[in-house]
């Protein structure tokens, strides 16, 4: 049924100080790349390689944010955001990755809390979106230890710009997409494919982390701080029952899954992770120490969900499966659900699952979902507006998978939808859109899609209960 259909049963009750926003990122909204002297990122220049991007586009223009900030933040509050969540770019704050600061560049970021703020919005920031600058990859990138070093550095600056007013800090986005997809599968930046940069690139991006946790600690000052990480989790299934599919399950839930909750929340990566990852890297790049660097406690986690994995062993491969997680014997198994615009199968149960699982197995703090949301077709009507009864319908099933959460004793503590605008979705371009916002690319209208009405719906009812 769709909301045109019936009315949707209301959305149950969250609990007290739940934090109801949406998020962007830096690269995907801002253009304004040639303003405060901002420095290219890894993102420029992956997006000129020819074929990298499906519509062979980039971000230097994406949704303007940079100019159109106020803007931007006026919507948000007129759509009642209790939060927002925004990533800072860090070759806008240090166009060399190191040394030198953009004062205009911090200044963007001040003016958003700024604004923010005055609205009454809480502004959560990452600090790491995927935009690593140029110079840093030219200096080896993640899979050079230094750049765990520079990044400390960088949340460092950051942490003293903006830290007295804002308390709600996450050090890196997905570092399973920058580790994998940027440096083995390719597919985004800086597309290298060597699975021994890849896994150092994990262990550097984790380093960082720690190293960056330590930096905000002792530069943020506002009030009951949490500082954290998020990651984006993905529930494991194995498509068939023999043993060759489980382990191909087992490989799959390593590399995506407990690879980052285990040194973050355990101080340990996992023993058959390590065997795994030793086919491709001797792994010399961990030293000791870094897993207490890595384990710095947390205040809480985000966690981005979109989607579960079922695999199984690909019939007809080796019966010896590779050790790596990406080899080819794995193989990805449709689970016959209805899917997005980018054939994502839609699971919301995957998302009580990851939550449920997560809190079960680990000594977590508390979570916050910081991203969840679909890429549709959408379609302008004839009267301005995009009617996205299915994200509707998506946002909705996963907001009732949160409550589910909850009711199972999770500590869920906020949502937010992914995304607030249409936005450049990476080596997708522009042609898929995940806003609640359209946007109208050819002269940047703003427009609220059924869905971000239906959200600011949700928002209003759930402030009038609290
Ligand atoms: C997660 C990433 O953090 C975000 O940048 C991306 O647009 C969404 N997934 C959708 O793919």
């Amino acid at each position: 049924m769709t909301a045109a259909d019936e009315p949707r049963p209301p959305i149950p009750t969250f609990p007290d100080g739940f934090l109801w926003g949406a998020a962007t990122s830096s690269y995907q909204i801002e253009g304004g790349v040639d303003l405060d002297g901002r420095g290219p990122s890894i993102w420029d220049t992956f997006a000129r390689r020819p074929g990298a991007i499906a519509d062979g586009t980039d971000g230097s223009v994406a949704v303007e944010h940079r100019t159109r900030m106020r803007d931007d933040v006026r919507l948000m509050a007129e759509l009642g955001l209790g939060a927002y969540r925004f990533s800072i770019a860090w070759p806008r704050v240090q166009p060399e990755g190191k040394g030198a600061v953009s004062t205009s560049g911090l200044d963007f970021y001040r003016d958003l809390v700024e604004a923010l703020l005055e609205v009454g919005i809480v502004p959560v920031a990452t600090l790491y979106h995927w935009d690593l600058p140029q110079a840093l990859e030219d200096a080896g990138g993640w899979p050079a230890r230094d750049t765990a070093g520079r990044f400390a550095d960088y949340a460092e600056v950051v942490g003293d710009a903006l830290g007295d007013r804002v308390a709600r800090w996450s050090t890196v986005n997905e570092p399973w997409c920058s580790a994998m997809l940027g440096y083995a599968a390719g597919v985004h930046a800086p597309g290298r494919t060597d699975p021994a940069a890849a896994v150092a690139a994990a262990h550097h991006l984790l380093l960082g982390h720690g190293m960056g946790v330590d930096a905000l600690r002792a530069t943020v000052t506002a009030a009951d701080p949490e500082i954290g990480i998020t990651l984006n989790p993905y529930p494991v299934h194995p498509a068939g029952e023999s043993e060759l599919d489980r382990d191909a399950a087992r490989r799959v839930d390593g590399i995506a899954n407990r690879i980052w909750y285990d040194p973050i929340l355990r101080g340990a990566y996992p023993e058959d992770v390590l065997d795994d990852l030793r086919a491709v890297s001797d792994l010399a790049h961990i030293r000791d120490g870094d897993l207490d660097v890595i384990s710095r406690p947390i205040d809480a986690m985000g966690l981005n969900y979109y989607r579960r994995h079922h695999v199984r062993h690909r019939r007809g491969a080796s019966a010896s499966p590779s050790p790596w997680p990406g080899s080819p014997d794995v193989e990805a198994v449709d689970p016959g659900r209805p899917v997005t615009d980018l054939g994502w199968a839609i699971e919301p149960d995957g998302l009580t699952e990851t939550l449920v699982d997560l809190w079960r197995d680990y000594d977590a703090p508390p979570l916050y979902v910081h991203e969840n949301g679909a890429a549709f077709a959408d379609v302008v009507g004839p009267d301005g507006i995009v009617h996205d009864a299915d994200r509707i319908d998506f946002l909705d099933g996963h907001l009732r998978a949160c409550a589910a959460a909850i009711d199972e004793g999770v500590d869920l503590r906020g949502y937010f939808a992914w995304s607030l605008l249409d936005n450049y979705e990476w080596a997708e371009g522009y042609r898929k859109r995940f806003g609640v916002v359209h946007v109208d690319y050819d002269t940047q209208v703003r427009t609220p899609k059924d869905s971000g009405r239906w959200y600011a719906e949700v928002l209003r009812t759930s402030r009038e209960a609290a």
